[in-house]
């Protein structure tokens, strides 16, 4: 899979371009090899002018074979000679019988004829006598190779540019179609079609183009969540602002008619103030979803901490009964402050908000190798099972009348919805985790959050 586009185009244009140049090579040699002998009609005539002139020689003498000599060369415009030739041994030497069977002064016709000579090669054939050669310069319009120019132009230009013109437009291909089905893919996702996946498109490729398909899905995904995710947060907000803006109404009216003068400024305030806080809390939240911030890392003690979040809490619910188990220091170098108390403050007060006045809530913070592992456990009514998931998205809150009837839990409002979908953004921004689990399933005794965080020990 790594580099295969490499290897596929390695083999295409490595190995392809030497095999067709052997292809080419292979052809250019046949095609001249097939050309270089004379036709076999060119053939057959030169044997009747030799069987001609053999007749002649022995019917009519030497003199009617000059003439029919001179005609013949003048019709085909070369030069032909009758020939025995006298070989001369010298120092007692003699030519083997087998040498001289097959010695002649020209070429044999089913010879090869080189088609690059100037002049036209001399061909031989022998009389019945064995002694008597029959010899004539190749007629001009019988040599061979004729057409060898246009050939050569066609191998070694035309077809070479035909296939590589073929290879390059099959490569073309090759490659731009997988690009052009992912431009259609990120048309459409830019024309705001969020499910379009490229590969779904590119599925029978497995090469450096499916990386980049994954790439794109990888990123498709996100902007998708992120544009979903952030319509449903306006949507919500919206929403959730339309009833403390109808109570700012009411309270503006009232003042204005002077009715209730002093309650309808306290419900200003208090309005003013809770929408405040929604708002910046859901701005948070929408800054976590769109940038998902690496926070700037600092040295705390999470002792410490726990212990100022709780006095604060046992302050604010003087009724509970709060435990905080935990060694005398963890220090933490890789953890930010501000998320981290923001997070475990709005876990500790859904606790204290859910568990009966006089109950209690137990935060336990526990060492394990590379981890810190908060266990908050409260003794509340617990959460539905199908919604343990649920409660960390954003605006969701369990209906109180179905969730809750205990009368003695805290008296104190209950927030949009957005504390716990903030903690998780906040601990998965420390690169922690968090879960939900009740306690005691069935009858439920309360809710136990855990966060697991990461640990290196200073
Ligand atoms: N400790 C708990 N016990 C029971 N229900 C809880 C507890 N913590 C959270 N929930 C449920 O989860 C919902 C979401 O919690 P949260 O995001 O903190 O929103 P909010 O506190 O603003 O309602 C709450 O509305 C509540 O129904
Ligand atoms: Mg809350």
């Amino acid at each position: 899979m790594k580099n295969s586009l490499l290897w596929k185009l390695f083999f295409i244009i490595a190995v392809g371009t030497v095999v067709f140049f052997w292809l080419i090579d292979l052809v250019a040699s046949h095609t001249e090899e097939s050309m270089s002998y004379i036709d076999q009609d060119y053939r057959a005539e030169l044997q009747a002018y030799a069987k001609e002139a053999e007749r002649i020689l022995y019917k009519e003498g030497e003199s009617a074979l000059s003439k029919w000599v001179k005609e013949i060369e003048e019709k085909e415009n070369t030069w032909i000679a009758i020939s025995r030739p006298k070989i001369q041994n010298l120092a007692d030497t003699q030519l083997s019988d087998a040498y001289l069977s097959t010695f002649g002064l020209g070429r044999s016709l089913e010879w090869k004829i080189h088609l690059y000579f100037v002049h036209n090669p001399t061909m031989e054939i022998r009389f019945e006598d064995g002694i008597t050669h029959f010899l004539i310069q190749l007629p001009q319009r019988m040599r061979p190779g004729a057409n060898l120019f246009i050939i050569d132009l066609l191998l070694q230009i035309a077809l070479p540019f035909l296939i590589l013109c073929l290879i390059t437009y099959i490569l073309y291909r090759y490659m731009m179609k997988p690009l052009k089905k992912l431009e259609k893919a990120t048309r459409r996702f830019s024309e705001g079609d969020f499910n379009v996946r490229a590969s779904e498109v590119l599925t029978q490729r497995k090469d450096e183009l499916t990386r980049l398909s994954s790439t794109f899905d990888h990123m498709a995904d996100r902007i998708s969540t992120l544009i979903i995710d952030q319509r449903q947060l306006l949507a919500d907000l919206s929403h959730e602002l339309r009833t403390p803006l109808t109570r700012l109404n009411i309270a503006v009216d009232c003042v204005e008619q002077d009715l209730d003068s002093q309650d309808a400024l306290e419900r200003l305030r208090y309005e003013s103030s809770n929408m405040q806080g929604l708002i910046d809390d859901a701005l948070t939240l929408a800054w976590f979803n769109t940038e998902s911030p690496k926070l700037a890392l600092e040295k705390l003690d999470i002792t410490t901490l726990l212990q100022v979040i709780v006095d604060d809490a046992q302050y604010e619910f003087p009724h509970h009964i709060i435990t905080l188990l935990q060694p005398d220091h963890v220090i933490v170098i890789n953890s930010a402050h501000q998320a981290l108390s923001a997070a475990l403050e709005n876990i500790i007060r859904n606790g204290l908000f859910h568990t009966p006045e006089g109950k209690t809530l137990t935060i336990e913070l526990k060492q394990e190798n590379h981890n810190l592992l908060i266990d908050i456990k409260d003794q509340g009514c617990g959460v539905p099972s199908e919604y343990l998931e649920d409660i960390f998205k954003p605006f969701f809150r369990i209906k109180q009348s179905n969730h809750n009837n205990d009368r003695s839990v805290s008296s104190k409002k209950s927030g949009y919805g957005l504390g716990l979908a903030l903690a998780m953004r906040q601990i998965t921004a420390l690169g922690g985790s968090i879960h939900s689990e009740n306690i005691d399933n069935n009858p439920v005794t309360g809710l136990l959050v855990s966060i697991h965080l990461p640990y290196d020990p200073v």
